[in-house]
């Protein structure tokens, strides 16, 4: 990479010059009107060598030219007052970068050395209650984080982790009781086998779960009869499990076309439940610490806090009512992922409101020894999509809008915008410029920061938004068609022919840096900038060079050779954010 390669040779000129090499670091310039990189080292360098900035950097720049070969690398090296070393490369030099970068269908991003085994927990939706928009942006921050991972080389294992198990499954199970009364799942003295169709619809069950959960706040006896369903599932009635087998499967199917429909996907479906066989382990083995203790008729664990962690909350492992916790499942999938996978760290993309819940569960882990102090457990919160009044995001009436209502209203704006166009398949195209607005206007807002929805402005095609990425994208898909169709062939990418394609190329050169930093703080959101600043860029260079009447040959062909690498770079950020592209538009 071409920033490694000059930041060597800086931290080269560092230490011989007498300077520890860790000054030598270089940055792209934030003024590059006056150079395209610099080095601020000397500024901090000069306290611990007592000298001022300016001589430091004079030294170095000195010793830096006296290196053989400098001269074909550096156009221009100068100290600017108080000590900063202003960088500009020769045009040469970075041009045959290019023509490597062209040349790597990775661009240069090379695989990590020592790749990690990851275990990334993201959707979390809950069975037979409607996704709604506070799980999208965990499928889509997941997702992208995800593939982001895998792009750089570790090995990532993606679970939705279905919340199957709890309270609220014992509510529909009483209320089907309730309901459909005679079948033989409530029925403790049947021993046949149970009905292989579901008594109730998707429609049904998206009708119970408001139903019940309201009726359980009113009537006690109501929430009686869900809890003590929730304790006869959890240890293992037959005839709930039967039934509650139908309620996952009825639901899981939706759950999955959701998803589908947001290009997500899992290799694990696991839920809640699937850590129920651990419970056991989980509490034997915290008994044996001696750490479990009544309380209130409940048992809990004590959480010993640090200094700047307080006053944690002991955690909860069973309720007054035998029935397990939140809590106590994710204990359970602790114990279940370490001893199935044996992972180096462990990645919960979630709401920003369950910090406490995922600090509890971690430090728990931590003290009593149920994962080793090497695997990392770390918590990726993310803040609330809002609507305009500031409010998390609502249907015109107020009612929770439910996720796959979300996705047909961004579809069906999108469709309105070219449905004039004849010569598209409206619908497939309709749903990727669909699907770009919503993620990108997701992604590109750093995770932890509350977001407004605002559809008019995610979806137009100009401004930072999908659509306009999508655009620029398919632009530069229709240049090189065009050229190929005139028999054109792609060259060696010569000479930048402007400033907005030198841009262009020290802005591709950027893309492993870029790419290091977005996982390093798990941050989709700096591709994104990244992927559009390169299009506003690519923007600019067609309006001030005509690729298709180029009338000088050479010129023409390695534009299209640099149009193709572009297309390589998108490729690479838009798979990253989970965006599909469309083929025109
Ligand atoms: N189902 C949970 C919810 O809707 C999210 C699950 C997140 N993952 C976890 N391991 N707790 O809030």
């Amino acid at each position: 990479m071409l920033t490694d390669i000059l930041c060597d040779l800086i931290k080269q000129a560092f230490i011989q010059s007498g300077y520890d090499a860790k000054y030598g670091n270089i940055v792209r310039s934030q003024r590059p009107d006056l150079c395209q990189f610099q080095c601020n080292g000397a500024m901090s360098a000069s306290k611990e060598y007592k000298k001022a900035p300016f001589m430091i950097s004079d030294e170095v720049i000195a010793t830096l030219k006296s290196f053989e070969g400098i001269h074909d690398i550096i156009e221009v090296i100068e100290t600017v007052k108080p000590g900063f070393i202003n960088i500009t490369l020769k045009d040469s030099y970075i041009t045959n970068h290019m023509n490597k970068l062209a040349g790597d269908s990775r661009v240069g991003c090379m695989l990590i050395e020592n790749p990690s085994k990851i275990i990334m927990d993201y959707g979390g939706p809950n069975i037979a209650k409607p996704l709604h928009v506070g799980h999208l942006r965990s499928a889509i921050i997941g997702e992208s984080l995800k593939r982001l991972m895998r792009f750089l080389g570790h090995e990532v294992i993606a679970d939705t982790h279905l919340g199957d198990w709890g309270l609220q499954m014992g509510m529909i199970l009483s209320e089907c009781e309730r309901r459909y009364t005679g079948l033989p799942y409530f029925d403790e003295t049947f021993i046949g086998e149970y009905p292989t169709e579901p008594p109730f619809s998707l429609d049904d069950l998206g009708q119970i779960y408001p139903y019940v959960s309201k009726l359980s706040k009113e009537d006690e006896t109501v929430l009686a009869a869900a809890k003590e369903a929730t304790f006869k599932l959890q240890n293992g009635d037959k005839g709930y499990l039967a039934l509650w087998q139908h309620i996952v499967d009825v639901s899981l199917n939706d759950i999955k076309i959701n998803y589908e429909r947001l290009n997500v996907d899992f290799d694990l479906w696991y839920g809640e439940s699937h850590s129920n066989p651990f419970v056991n382990k989980v509490v034997a083995h915290l008994e044996d610490k001696g750490v479990v203790y009544e309380s209130e008729g409940a048992l809990v664990v004590d959480i010993l806090t640090s200094e700047e962690e307080q006053g944690l909350p002991p955690l909860l492992l069973y309720k007054t009512d035998g029935s397990i916790l939140y809590t106590t499942t994710d204990l359970a999938t602790l114990y279940q992922r370490m001893e199935d996978f044996h992972p180096d760290n462990i990645l919960y993309v979630v709401d920003n409101r369950q910090s406490t819940h995922f600090k509890q569960v971690f430090q728990c882990a931590y003290q009593n020894g149920l994962v080793p102090k090497e695997t990392c457990l770390e918590h990726i919160g993310f803040g609330t999509m809002n609507g305009k009044d500031g409010k998390p995001f609502k249907t015109r009436d107020g009612g929770t809008i439910k996720l796959s209502e979300l996705i047909d209203m961004v579809e069906a704006n999108a469709r309105e915008k070219i449905r004039d166009k004849e010569d598209l398949d409206v619908h497939a195209i309709s749903k990727q410029i669909g699907l770009a607005t919503l993620k990108f206007a997701d992604l590109s807002n750093f995770r932890t920061k509350d977001y407004i929805f605002d559809l008019e402005k995610f979806s137009s095609f100009e401004g930072k938004t999908g659509p306009y990425l999508l655009y620029s994208y398919v632009r530069l898909k229709n240049i090189v068609k065009k050229l190929q169709e005139l028999g054109i062939t792609p060259s060696n990418i010569t000479l930048p022919a402007s400033d907005v394609e030198r841009n262009i190329f020290l802005k591709l050169n950027e893309l492993p840096e870029v790419l290091t930093l977005a996982a390093k703080d798990r941050a989709p959101s700096i591709v994104c900038e990244y992927v559009y600043e390169l299009s506003t860029l690519v923007n600019a260079f067609y309006h001030t060079h005509h690729i298709i009447n180029q009338t000088d040959a050479l010129q023409q062909k390695s534009w299209m050779a640099l149009c193709q690498l572009i297309i390589n770079v998108m490729d690479i950020c838009l798979d990253i954010l989970g965006i599909e592209v469309p083929e025109k538009m």
